[in-house]
């Protein structure tokens, strides 16, 4: 035979071959096959048994794969901040690995108060990475539950009391985590606003606060940042629990806004097989068990979805498409995620990683007030610098739940200010001491209270200037998961003790670290009071580096400091109202959540939503629209200058609200409808261009159960912040 179809023939041979392996391998295991397809050939190939077993935990933090077909478990971890340490396989102890230390990003409330998506993504991607890393399929975060309370334990880990606000800042942090290969969990769904009573209270609510205040944030995670995974909360939603509701999971998310990911419980909110199998759950976690000794009837076969739901399939009372569903979107998820071939690598805690976490606390600290000028500090002037506060100094990554961290490394206030300023200026005393952080009692001070006072009093009456450092902690009752706050006030002694600072020195910067806001009876002595925020495993450098000024603060609140607790319109009508009867609460502030209730109420907040101030100032020049009119579905472009007009650089986040003065139904007195982080060079002017789509002016019409965009007028305005209103501007929509 030649040499040539000696060639042709190896050829041909091993096409063959090529073809033929091509054919013996599963479309399911193919990465240049469609989802779809690899989910309907996975589909096919599997038992009712496996498609079962897909819908529930075999430990604490994971699922059951398909071994026999080689589909890998998924594998979920806390939380919104970082990737918690690694849990045991069937209790919430700590399994105490020696490689598992991570980043500590700032709070969520941090992130949402830099006004800035573009550091949600950088976020977002930095905490995908080392979820990745630490080889996570599904990160459980973020969390965007509104803030409607300053008592509810978990407001630090969201972002703020405002939908719109909530919503652009947890897209690009979604995409961040996802671009990774890690899929983003957004929660609760829906309406977990407090952690009192949270397992069991039956939120009662208008359709319009649903879809206007509650809804929007959880609406932009799916419909646009196309979250892969949601978790349902504990609480119930008009009689049903949420994690097996026909209005929020199968009417809304899955009908309204064509979710195709997986609704996964929060751990144990499944309550009933039938109910959560017809009603949109597809993954339940944390049924309480403990998997093999605890009492058998706990083990995870006996969860809701496990035998006692194929039990159903197989009579017949469920049908078998009902598993097929939720199957697919199960196995959805392992192709975007544990089998997906092209995600890249990720990092553990890298400087790369605490340099996002660093910025991103910069860029969040709130300047609430600087009228004695003594912010930015010049360590020069001084001989002795004192910093008093136990929150100067304690860990605040540890404690309040799910969200607790490892972190490689947490720098506190204290020492990043000794390293700035010199350990023979700096002078520390702690003021005020906390319990050690617990999850399941409020722990008394073992401090004598009285005596750290003295102590502080007496370092402050013979230093030049005093730091104080102060808040709430991550403590039962505190900024923790499982229970809310009893008061609105400073906890430990701290109001006191600032008032007695106050008197033995005038020169007090005050800083506050909290997820909550909170009474301050001191204001009117306060000079200097900064919101810090828990800035994770850089907070310390980055209130360091504000207050000696290499940082020009520019962060902007994200919800109301009322002055009391009974002026938020949560606290207006009752305990049924909040924290409800234990049983029932009705959120009879409705759409008047946050500044809608202050503006249109008339009450003054301490400091209003929004509001934040700079070592700058900003000159905001009259707001303009592009046109006069007009017509639903298009776009309002809006433009204005703003001027940097002090002597150094800085950014501010303009505002955009809307009101439409007539309308057929109750409208707050203003909305948020767009801002912008703008960055200028002292003296610099920018033109500001902004756009509002029409149709987010609309209501929510709970007579027809639609969006309402009812012609006329609308008011336009720039703002700094939601009570500092610059300009308006009039416009007629059709
Ligand atoms: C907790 C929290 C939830 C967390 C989950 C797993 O109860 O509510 O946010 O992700 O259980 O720890």
């Amino acid at each position: 035979m030649t040499k040539f179809k000696t060639i042709l023939l190896c050829l041909v041979v091993g096409i063959a071959i090529q073809v033929s392996s091509q054919s013996k391998k599963p479309v399911y295991t193919d990465n240049s096959q469609p989802i779809e397809k690899r989910v309907e050939d996975a589909l096919s190939r599997m038992t009712l048994e496996e498609k079962v077993k897909l819908c529930t935990a075999q430990s604490k933090f994971s699922t059951h794969g398909v071994p026999r077909l080689g589909i890998p478990e998924l594998w979920m971890s806390d939380g919104p901040h970082g990737v918690r340490m690694e849990i045991l396989w069937d209790s919430w102890d700590h399994a105490n690995w020696t490689n598992d230390s991570c980043t500590a990003f700032p709070a969520l409330t941090c992130l949402a108060a830099t006004w800035d998506p573009a550091m949600s993504h950088l976020y977002g991607n930095a905490v995908g990475e080392e979820a990745r890393y630490r080889r996570k399929d599904v990160l459980l975060g973020p969390g965007v539950n509104i803030y409607r309370s300053p008592l509810n334990g978990r407001n630090f880990e969201y972002l703020g009391e405002d939908p719109y606000l909530a919503g652009r800042m947890v897209i690009p942090y979604i995409q961040g985590v996802q671009e990774n290969g890690v899929s983003a969990c957004v929660k609760h769904f829906a309406l977990n606003n407090q952690e009192r009573w949270r397992d069991r209270i039956d939120v009662q609510i208008s359709d319009r606060a649903l879809y206007e205040i509650y809804l929007p944030a959880f609406k932009a995670a799916v419909t646009e940042a196309k979250v892969w995974s949601i978790m349902g909360s504990y609480n119930k939603i008009r009689g049903q629990y949420a994690c097996e509701n026909e209005l929020t999971l199968n009417k809304i998310l899955k009908g309204e806004w064509k979710f195709d990911g997986c609704v996964i419980t929060d751990w144990g909110g499944a309550h009933n097989t039938k109910e959560a199998a017809l009603n949109g759950l597809d993954i339940e976690m944390g049924t309480w068990t403990n998997g093999f000794t605890f009492s058998k009837s706990n083990a995870y076969e006996s969860y809701f979805l496990a035998n006692p739901y194929l039990k159903m399939l197989k009579s017949g009372e469920i049908p078998v498409s009902n598993v097929d569903e939720k199957a697919a979107r199960i196995l959805r998820l392992i192709f975007r995620t544990a089998m997906n071939v092209n995600k890249p690598y990720g990092s553990l805690a890298s400087e790369e990683h605490h340099m996002v976490g660093r910025t991103v606390a910069e860029q969040g600290i709130v300047l609430l007030k600087n009228t004695a000028n003594l912010l930015p500090i010049d360590a020069s002037k001084y001989k002795t610098i004192a910093v008093i506060g136990e929150n100067a100094n304690r860990r605040l990554t540890e404690g309040g739940g799910s969200s607790e961290l490892k972190p490689k490394r947490e720098v506190s206030a204290l020492q990043a200010l000794t390293e700035k300023f010199g350990d023979n200026k700096i002078k520390y005393a702690m003021g005020y001491g906390s319990g050690a952080v617990s999850y399941d009692m409020v722990n008394k001070s073992p401090y004598d209270e009285a005596a750290l006072r003295k102590e502080a009093v007496e370092l402050a009456s013979k230093s030049d200037i005093v730091i104080f450092v102060g808040g709430l902690n991550k403590n039962t009752q505190q900024d923790s998961e499982g229970d809310d706050r009893r008061s609105y006030g400073l906890p430990f002694g701290q109001n006191e003790l600032i008032a007695e600072l106050q008197k033995a020195n005038k020169n007090i910067v005050l800083v506050m670290l909290s997820g909550n806001g909170y009474e301050m009876p001191w204001l009117k002595q306060a000079t200097t009071l900064v919101q810090g925020w828990y800035g994770g495993s850089e907070a310390g450098h980055a209130i360091a580096n504000v207050i000696a000024g290499e940082v020009n603060p520019s962060g902007k609140l994200p919800f109301t400091f009322a002055a009391k607790l009974n002026d938020y319109g949560a606290h207006s009508f009752g305990a049924i109202a909040f924290p409800g009867d234990s049983i029932k609460e009705e959120y009879k502030e409705d759409i008047l959540v946050g500044y809608r209730w202050f503006d249109t109420k008339k009450i003054k907040p301490l400091f209003p939503f929004g509001f934040g101030l700079s070592y700058t100032t900003f000159e905001y020049g009259k707001i303009a629209a592009d046109k006069k009119q007009y017509a639903a579905g298009e776009t309002i472009k809006l433009s204005f200058t703003l001027k940097n007009t002090g002597k150094v650089d800085g950014a501010e986040a303009v505002q955009v609200y809307a009101s439409q003065p007539k309308s057929s139904m109750v409208r707050p007195a203003k909305e948020l409808k767009a801002f912008k982080k703008v960055f200028l060079k002292a003296g610099e002017t920018q033109t500001v261009e902004l756009e509002v789509k029409a149709n987010d002016l609309a209501f929510y019409n709970d007579k027809n159960h639609s969006w309402s965009l009812e012609p006329g007028e609308f008011i336009l305005r720039n703002a700094s912040s939601s009570a500092d209103v610059k300009s308006s501007v009039s416009i007629q929509v059709k």
